[in-house]
Formats: C-alpha cells, sequence, structure tokens
C-alpha cells in the first residue's frame, strides 16, 4: 500500500453534536436526552465534546438549558465539555455552571455576522476581547470559531485573506485553537487548501481545526485534504446531525463516526469505539426522530442487525 503523504499521527476530534447538531432541531429536545448522549459519547472515547452553547434563547431557543446540560452531566477526568459563549453574559453563566472552556464564534462575511450575533465582524472581534481576558483571567481555555471559511449563505465567496484576517485577530487576542468553519459546506479541497494555506501563514497549523459541514458530500474529501497539510483536529457531529440556524440550507456536521472510520483505515489514532459511536449515533437518531447522515452508522447498524439473524 503506497502510504498518503504529510499525514498527522494523531488527531484530535472535537465532538460538536450536542451542540452544532441539536441547535438546529425546531422540537425541543429533552435535557435529559442530551445529557445521556454527552454521556454516551464520553463514553464511546471522545475526550472533547461541546456540550451546549450560552447564547441568547431568544436567537436559539434549543439551547436554553444550558446550564442544567452542564449541572446533569457526568464529567470523567481529562475530557473536556466546551461551550459557545459570545458574550460577557454568556461568559458568566458558563463559568457559573463551571466550564473550563468556551467558545467565541466570529465570522469572515460580514452579512452573516450581523445575522448570526447581530454585529459586524469588527464589532464582534471587539466584544469578544474582553470574554476571552475575562475566560482566561479566570483559567479558562478560549476557542475562536470562523464561518464561512468557503462560503456564505448571504454573499457566496469569500476571500482566503478575510478568512485569515479574522483567524489572526481571534488567535493574536489569546484563542488557543482557531477552528475553520464550512458553515454551508460549499468547499471543495482545492478550495480549502487554498485557504488553509492562507490562514496558516498567520497562525501556526497545528492550531487550527477543520470544522466542515457535509452538505454538498465534500466534507471528508476536504478533511483529507486538511490533514495532509498538517491540520491535525477535526470537529464533527456523531450521526452527521446539525446546522446552523442562520445558515439557511447548511446541512449537517461531517459524522464523527465517517471519519473515525476513515481515520482507523489512514492507521491515525483517536481513541474512539466506533462500535460503540455508532450505536450512540443510531439511538439519538431514534430519540429525535432524524435519520442518520452517516454512512458509517448506517453501515455498522446493518451489519448488527444481520449478525442478529
Ligand atoms: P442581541 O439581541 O444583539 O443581544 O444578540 P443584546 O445584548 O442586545 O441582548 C438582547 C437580549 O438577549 C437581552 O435580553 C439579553 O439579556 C439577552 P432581554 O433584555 O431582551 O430580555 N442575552 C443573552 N441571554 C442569554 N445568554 C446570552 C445572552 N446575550 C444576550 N449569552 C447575541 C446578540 C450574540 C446574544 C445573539 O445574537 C445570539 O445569542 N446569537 C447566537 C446565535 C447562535 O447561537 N448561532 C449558532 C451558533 S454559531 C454556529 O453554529 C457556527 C459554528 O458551528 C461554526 C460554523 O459551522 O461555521 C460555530
Ligand atoms: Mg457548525
Amino acid at each position: 500500500m503506497v502510504p498518503l503523504s504529510g499525514l498527522p499521527s494523531q488527531v484530535k476530534i472535537v465532538e460538536v453534536g450536542p451542540r452544532d447538531g441539536l441547535q438546529n432541531e425546531k422540537t425541543m429536545v429533552p435535557t435529559d436526552t442530551k445529557v445521556a448522549l454527552i454521556n454516551r459519547l464520553n463514553d464511546a472515547g471522545l475526550s472533547v465534546i461541546e456540550a451546549t452553547a450560552f447564547v441568547s434563547p431568544k436567537w436559539v431557543a434549543q439551547m436554553a438549558d444550558a446550564s442544567d446540560v452542564m449541572a446533569k452531566i457526568t464529567r470523567k477526568p481529562g475530557v473536556t465539555y466546551p461551550v459557545l459563549a459570545p458574550n460577557l453574559k454568556g461568559l458568566e453563566a458558563a463559568i457559573a455552571a463551571d466550564a473550563t472552556e468556551v467558545a467565541v464564534f466570529g465570522a469572515a462575511s460580514e452579512s452573516f455576522s450581523q445575522k448570526n450575533i447581530n454585529c459586524s465582524i469588527a464589532e464582534s472581534l471587539d466584544r469578544f476581547r474582553p470574554v476571552v481576558d475575562a475566560a482566561r483571567d479566570a483559567g479558562l481555555s478560549v476557542r475562536g470559531y470562523v464561518s464561512c471559511v468557503l462560503g456564505c449563505p448571504y454573499e457566496g465567496d469569500i476571500s482566503p485573506q478575510k478568512v485569515a484576517e479574522v483567524a489572526k485577530a481571534l488567535y493574536d487576542m489569546g484563542c488557543y485553537e482557531i477552528s475553520l468553519g464550512d458553515t454551508i459546506g460549499t468547499g471543495t479541497p482545492a478550495k480549502a487548501q487554498a485557504m488553509i494555506s492562507k490562514v496558516a501563514a498567520d497562525v501556526p497549523i497545528e492550531k487550527l481545526a477543520a470544522h466542515f459541514h457535509d452538505t454538498y458530500g465534500q466534507a471528508l474529501a476536504n478533511l483529507l485534504a486538511a490533514l495532509q497539510m498538517g491540520v491535525a483536529t477535526i470537529d464533527s457531529s456523531v450521526a452527521g446531525l446539525g446546522g446552523c440556524p442562520y445558515a439557511k440550507g447548511a446541512s449537517g456536521n461531517v459524522a464523527t463516526e465517517d471519519v473515525a472510520y476513515m481515520l482507523n483505515g489512514l492507521g491515525i489514532e483517536t481513541g474512539i469505539d466506533l462500535e460503540k459511536l455508532a450505536a450512540t449515533g443510531s439511538w439519538i437518531c431514534d430519540q429525535i426522530g432524524r435519520s442518520s447522515a452517516s454512512k458509517a452508522n448506517l453501515a455498522l447498524a446493518a451489519k448488527r442487525e444481520s449478525n442478529k439473524e
């Protein structure tokens, strides 16, 4: 077998299902179901699980139970449970809920910034600075997201230069990792590489994460392209759940099961128990009445059924 070049030996997976995966669900998911999902993901070996979002409930009602979710989950040593915090109010609530890591979220598109967080890119960066400072003073780590890195639902193409500027601003203000969001999943591999190479001129590549939605079925290909450039952190969502309420037409994140299957095949360590993860994917889909968007999940579920016969 000819090995693929440039791949990292280990990849950190940031499971965003409980937050990105559920935030777009119109029917309220019971808090206990969210808690059980996080505990099951824990049990399947995920070591970073984005648990919820301390955002305005008027903007995203599904995340209104953020404090309850944080209070009820069983926290395992060595596992982190980051949460979104768009402003000081969100940060205060996150700290009160014993969060140890928060994420601020900006965008490389002016229109998306306005629709998602009700301010311009420049205003968002001014708003994030005191959040990052206060979080770090309180001993929390801070992650920074940049949305629309490969396209915007309102503006279309976004220049890699703009992505790099926002990523650098977040990194310079103290975010330890910058997650690059293909919010609407329109990217393709060469475009992803061009964008990452521009960002990596300003932010060390080992500090970058790939957060790719799978609307056009390109996410795994884009991830492989990113891995070959040295990106070693991947955001994904169990069963491929997800979408952003302020990005119409966007579908779920790349499925964690599919990412884990691909990484296993590449001989890259993830620490994930794929069978347990796939069972969790099937379980959460049953709970919320959706079918899984993960091919690996469907294949493993079919195999489980045929083994029973
Ligand atoms: P705003 O309306 O401009 O905020 O919203 P405001 O400061 O004027 O406050 C308005 C009301 O919201 C007030 O309440 C505040 O107290 C309350 P009122 O006085 O009217 O009763 N409020 C809050 N309540 C709870 N927690 C808070 C909070 N802040 C204000 N933190 C704001 C600005 C940023 C708050 C709002 O736009 C918001 O919450 N947006 C979040 C939208 C969101 O969560 N989108 C999805 C996540 S981003 C995403 O999915 C992309 C990502 O996955 C990467 C990718 O895929 O690209 C990360
Ligand atoms: Mg997202």
